[in-house]
């Protein structure tokens, strides 16, 4: 996620600033800029790279004098990370600069509205609308001006503003995107989140959605977007440096685990409009949706367990025949890529290399490529036709958590699109499922509140040995990420396997007490399962069974259950996938390992 700073008070803002920033840079970030008022006028510097850069352009901030400033560290969500694109922007004449961290999801329709006043955009970014409709709407009070602007913006934002024509103040506000302010005796600060400011200060305020703070050297007031006063309670924060980074958590992994209902109401909002699906990322047109005559998905890892996810959820509801490949695999084989045919490449770090080989191959051989990636700006990124950007923000931790599951929802309005488009789903069928999927969060949220169950249930298999994982049809596909995310980090053998296969080999290393998970979600194939089940335990496993609420018969087979709500069963995978990452980091973190930096392992695998 992108990271915010700002100061206003006795001391030199951009020391402040840079210092800050630099406490933030864990957070992940591809370009660093900040504004100060000199006493005469707003000064910007803005560099793409580390913040490193920018502190050299600064010489650590000498040549940006002045007490209030803002400061960002930029995750591209719109627009390349480069300097123009780098935050804070300005409006027209420069006496107004904002840093935003969040998605303004309406960015498109408010850009078309200002050209028509004639504003004029020099950045691809959604923020500099921001800027520009703060000029807007701005008739002298900031106050009054940043609560119209709020009226008309739809998505998530953190915002650090400064308006030349109030330069003893500094103005910020918050909606889903996380922002502090924190105040001192030399004056006050605003930051994405606590690290930045701990040096300073521990006297903070959690600004909730949509308040205003307005903040001077020697004072500080909160209002509501409709200009009236608000009180709040200053707390003092205890944490240790190191631990605000994960704003408390132990790993950055469980943090990430958390940050899934945010993750996925981010990838998934700004791609539902009116009922409908928008995904004007793809440039393609319905038409020439409809004309895809066949669907190859490469990847590896956890986007290929994704992908396995997305070849049922997409021949189930767009009958269009799909083919999952291992990116590894693919490169080498020379597949059979027919005319009519799309290729999806899928990668959290958009830089792993046998998918980026792929992605070359399909492109070479004159077929369209489709990107699903984390990272703006990445190699994949760039080389694909198309890029449809999962939301999920920086993922530290090794193990994927947030950006599979931003994958999974990518896949889900991708299946819906070409459903739709080819008249296998009416609109009223289409509502009801985006009706769907925008429950997803909530019920991500609920799942998350089982955490002290799942690590009681986790201590007892830190010493296990083999642990099994198995499903038929999107229930194998969760087997398979359920199964790499216990082993990656706790380094207990593990397998997945198609329930229906155990038989054909894999169910000879069934012992007594040996732990196999079966994966009961899909009803069509529910039955099934339990007859693995019961397969499985007259060989002397024990069952931990994940189906959905209200299946309570699978007690009579299974020895432990985890009940998931209920959705519709082709997005069952968003859902029990979360019991299963918080298995398999319990069971690392009993084991005591860092569940952050598993052994032998890369966040992105740049070579073959
Ligand atoms: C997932 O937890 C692993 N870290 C790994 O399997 C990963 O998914 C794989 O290396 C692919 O990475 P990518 O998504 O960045 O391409």
């Amino acid at each position: 996620m992108c990271g915010i700073v700002g100061y206003v008070g006795s001391k030199q803002a951009a020391e402040i600033i840079l210092e800050g920033l630099a406490r933030l840079e864990y957070r992940g970030y591809d370009s660093a800029g900040m504004a100060v008022y000199d006493g005469e006028k707003i000064r910007i510097s803005k560099t793409a790279g580390r913040l490193k850069v920018l502190e050299e352009s600064t010489r650590g901030g000498e040549t940006m004098p002045g007490v209030l400033g803002i400061g960002h560290t930029r995750w591209a969500t719109h627009g390349i990370p480069n300097e123009t694109n780098a935050h804070p922007h300005f409006n027209k004449d420069e006496t107004i600069t904002v840093v935003h961290n969040g998605i303004i999801e309406n960015y498109i329709a408010l850009r078309d509205l200002l050209k028509k006043h004639g504003y004029e955009f020099q950045t691809e970014t959604d923020t500099e609308v921001v800027a520009h409709l703060l000029d807007y709407y701005d008739k002298g009070d900031p106050l009054e001006t940043i609560t119209k602007v709020l009226h008309r913006v739809e998505g998530s934002y953190a915002l650090g503003i400064i308006f030349a024509s109030h330069p003893d103040t500094l103005y910020a506000v918050r909606k889903d995107s996380p922002l502090i302010v924190g105040r001192d005796d030399s004056g006050c600060f605003i930051a994405s989140d606590v690290p930045a400011i701990l040096k300073h200060t521990r006297r903070v305020f959690y600004v909730d959605d949509q308040e205003i703070a307005v903040m001077k050297a020697d004072d500080l007031a909160f209002y509501s977007i409709y200009g009236e006063r608000i009180e709040k309670e200053e707390v003092y924060v205890d944490w240790d440096a190191d631990a605000a980074e994960k704003g408390g958590y132990e790993h950055f992994m469980l943090k990430e685990m958390n940050e899934q209902p945010k993750t996925v109401t981010d990838t998934l909002s700004p791609r539902i409009r009116d009922g409908r699906i928008v995904i004007e990322e793809l440039n393609m047109s319905d038409e020439e949706l409809a004309a895809v005559k066949k669907i190859h998905i490469v990847a590896c890892g956890s986007a290929y367990h994704a992908g396995v996810t997305g070849k049922y959820v997409i021949e189930g509801l767009a009958r269009i025949p799909v083919e999952v490949d291992l990116a590894s695999e693919f490169r080498y084989r020379d597949p059979i890529l027919e005319e009519g045919a799309m290729v999806i490449v899928i990668s959290q770090s958009g830089e792993t290399a046998d998918t980026l080989a792929a992605l070359r191959e399909a492109r070479n051989r004159g077929f369209r490529v489709l990107a699903i990636v984390n990272v703006v700006g990445s190699s994949i990124a760039r080389e694909a036709d198309a890029v449809m950007y999962t939301w999920a923000g920086p993922e530290i931790a090794v193990a994927t958590t947030k950006a599979y599951s931003a994958q999974l929802i990518n896949l889900y309005l991708l299946a819906l699109k070409m459903a739709h488009v080819r008249g296998r789903l009416d609109d009223d069928e289409l509502v009801d499922m985006i009706e769907d999927l925008k429950c997803l969060p909530q019920q991500i949220e609920l799942l998350l509140g089982n955490q002290k169950r799942i690590q009681r249930f986790a201590n007892r298999y830190i010493g296990a040995k083999d642990i099994f994982f198995i499903g038929r049809g999107i229930d194998y596909s969760i087997a398979l990420e359920g199964s790499l995310k216990l082993k990656e980090i706790s380094y207990v053998h593990s397998e997945a396997y198609a329930a229906g296969e155990l038989k054909h080999g894999t169910i000879s290393l069934i012992e007594e007490g040996t732990l196999v998970t079966a994966i009961a979600t899909q009803p069509e194939l529910f039955a099934k399962t339990v007859s693995n089940i019961v397969e499985v335990k007259s060989r002397g496993a024990f069952v931990l069974a994940v189906t959905t609420e209200g299946n309570d018969e699978i007690e009579k087979n299974a020895d432990y259950v985890i009940y998931v709500p209920q959705t519709n069963p082709y997005f069952m995978n968003s859902l029990a996938i979360v019991p299963l990452q918080m298995f398999g980091y319990y069971v690392s973190v009993g084991k005591g390992y860092d569940a952050d930096h598993p052994r032998n392992l890369a966040k992105s695998v740049t070579v073959e």
